[in-house]
């Protein structure tokens, strides 16, 4: 985001922050400043807090930054244990806040993110103290050159990189009998709403800290719903957005045709803060050529709780038929219809995937499963031999199997590495540059495309056809809008009853229970982010399910006010 500002107006403007600095040194105001109109004993909740909050405060002196990210620390200490989300903590972050407290104070305001902590998955690099490792001792102390474009992005919209969240190991791409959130490094990932719940992934420590306001947002990845169900599951806001609208250079892969990195946070417009911050054309990834604007949107800024009116929205219920959707999403979903209905938007029922059974069967022989398997044989061997410092000497796939049969905290073989075999065994060529791949690839295309989310939103709705579709929570629709490269929002929509049974796995996870949050999805076209994120600010607003549920068994208890005496 470029400004566009004259030579002339530029150094009038560098005048002016210059002599207000001036003022400012020589009038300096103690930290809280008078103008902060709000009783510290009353300062937003952090389960709660949102950016336009924060960046209010921050400019009024209510606190700084320093003092946020202190508040922040505490309460990933008090959790952690429990939860186990946040594998490592900036150790530099106190003093990244102390410089952008410094810049605002000379007048310096980089934007809305100016000095707000987000955490990162574990698979998103950066070149500072932390290490990137896809929850794998395999890249413990690794080195990658610079920073992924997205977390370069935050730095310089002026958010505080304050950590790495857990994960699924390597997003889920090594073993077929592991669970969603475990990863050797942090072991079993957990949600808030009940003892052992399972957190979904793959980016299920970015849930649940941010879920439990152990900063104010955080990235997570999406290959195949890796953002969206961890964000149902733990009743935040997530953004999958179209592949290509967010850089994935550096970030550890599994499908350059699938992958996108994304927000997860408690708001709608918090959500579409980090998205307009981290979405861009970059060299390093040329999927990102494809970004239809001349300015990234700023998605949150003309966000309307009105916007159903006059949209027209489709429900692939034929769909829904032959999917096992649980009684009480299908209830909710149901009333959300009915809201979006009421609320102005034509609703178009019966709509259908018309490849949905070809789609089942190449599902059921893992046909597309072979497309991210052989992208991810390529895609790793770039992403590994990128690096600047390899500690293990991990080169390709062959040697990953190598490092985590030998490393017994790895776990193998109670924890398989079905997924790499898969890939080095069946698939039967070398790179994702021979004729399957291609073949594979336009069959995704087709499958989740025209044969599925595309050609639901043509067959109605007139010409134009369909704003957007809407749907429950399920891994397999949101599969369908991924291999096609779709964006995909999440929003709080309701939690299983309170007499809910508790199910719980081999391993002793809980995959049911009372409390648990689910969450309902705008799926649409490519580039069609700022559709979706309207409707889901409009449902959010109108329904709040979030500030009105069931909240956490366990929650930190740290809070801005406890830190406001410190100064660095
Ligand atoms: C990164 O890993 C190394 C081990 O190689 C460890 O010493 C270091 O503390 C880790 N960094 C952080 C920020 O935890
Ligand atoms: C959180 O807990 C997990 C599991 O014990 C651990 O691996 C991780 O390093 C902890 N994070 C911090 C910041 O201490
Ligand atoms: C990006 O480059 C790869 C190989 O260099 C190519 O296969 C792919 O089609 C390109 N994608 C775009 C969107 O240009
Ligand atoms: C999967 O099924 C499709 C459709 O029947 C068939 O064309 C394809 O060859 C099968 N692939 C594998 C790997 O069995
Ligand atoms: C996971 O799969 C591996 C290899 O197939 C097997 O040895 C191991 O026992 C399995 N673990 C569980 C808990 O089923």
């Amino acid at each position: 985001m470029h400004s566009h500002i004259s030579p002339k107006k530029h150094w009038l403007l560098t005048f002016l922050a210059l002599l207000l600095s001036v003022v400012s040194i020589t009038t300096a105001t103690p930290v809280c400043s008078k103008k902060c109109k709000i009783d510290p004993a009353k300062l937003p909740d952090l389960m709660a807090i949102t950016i336009d909050e924060i960046s209010t405060q921050l400019r009024d002196g209510c606190f700084t930054s320093y003092q946020l990210t202190q508040a922040y620390m505490a309460r990933i200490r008090q959790v952690n244990c429990t939860f186990h989300a946040v594998l490592e903590v900036n150790p530099d972050a106190l003093d990244i806040a102390k410089t952008l407290d410094e810049e605002r104070a000379s007048g310096k305001v980089r934007g809305p993110l100016h000095g707000v902590p987000i955490l990162l998955k574990d698979n998103i690099a950066t070149r500072d103290k932390l290490n990137t490792t896809s929850g794998s001792y395999a890249l413990l102390g690794a080195r990658v050159k610079r920073d992924s474009t997205v977390a370069a992005k935050l730095r310089s919209s002026g958010a505080i990189i304050l950590g790495k969240t857990g994960l699924s190991e390597w997003s889920n791409h090594r073993s077929d009998n592991s669970t969603s959130g475990w990863s050797a490094r942090h072991g079993q990932i957990t949600s808030g709403y009940y003892p052992g719940l399972r957190p979904e992934g793959s980016s299920s420590g970015s849930g649940v800290a941010a879920d439990l306001g152990l900063a104010l947002g955080a990235l997570g990845t999406d290959t195949s719903g890796s953002i969206i169900a961890p964000s149902w599951r733990n009743n935040l806001v997530g953004i999958r957005p179209t592949v290509g609208l967010t850089s994935r250079a550096l970030v550890i892969p599994i499908s350059e045709r699938q992958d996108s990195v994304g927000p997860m946070a408690r708001t709608v417009k918090d959500a579409a803060y980090i998205l307009s911050a981290i979405a861009g054309k970059c060299s390093a990834d040329n999927y990102t050529s494809a970004i239809p604007f001349k300015q990234i949107p700023e998605y949150w800024k003309d966000l309307n709780k009105d916007s159903f009116k006059g949209a027209k929205i489709g429900i692939p219920d034929a769909v829904f038929k032959k999917l096992d959707i649980p009684a009480p999403f299908k209830e909710e979903f149901d009333k959300a219809v009915e809201m979006i209905r009421g609320n102005g938007a034509s609703i178009y029922k019966d709509l259908d995937f018309k490849s949905y059974d070809q789609y089942n069967v190449f599902t059921a022989n893992h046909t597309l499963y072979m497309a991210c398997g052989l992208e991810f044989k390529t895609n790793i061997k770039k992403y590994l031999n990128d690096l600047e410092f390899n500690p293990n000497n991990i080169r390709n796939t062959e040697d990953l199997m190598k490092y985590t049969k030998a490393d017994r905290r790895e776990e193998y073989p109670d924890r398989s590495i079905y997924l790499w075999e898969a890939d080095t065994k069946l698939i039967p060529c070398e790179d994702n540059t021979c004729k399957l791949a291609w073949d594979i690839t336009q069959l995704r295309y087709q499958l989740g495309g025209e044969g599925g989310i595309l050609g639901a939103l043509a067959s109605a709705g007139g010409k134009d056809g369909l704003d957007a579709l809407v749907m429950p929570a399920s891994d397999t629709l949101v599969d369908i809008a991924a291999i096609a490269g779709l964006p995909v929002v999440t929003v709080p929509l309701g939690f299983r009853p309170k007499d809910t049974e508790v199910k719980k796995d081999e391993r002793g996870v809980v995959t049911a229970a009372p409390n648990e949050p689910f969450g309902l999805l705008f799926v649409g076209k490519a580039w069609d982010e700022q559709k979706l994120i309207n409707y889901a600010y409009a449902f959010e607003q109108k329904t709040q399910v979030r500030r009105k549920g069931p909240k956490q068994y366990k929650m930190p208890t740290a809070q801005i006010k406890d830190y406001m005496q410190t100064k660095p």
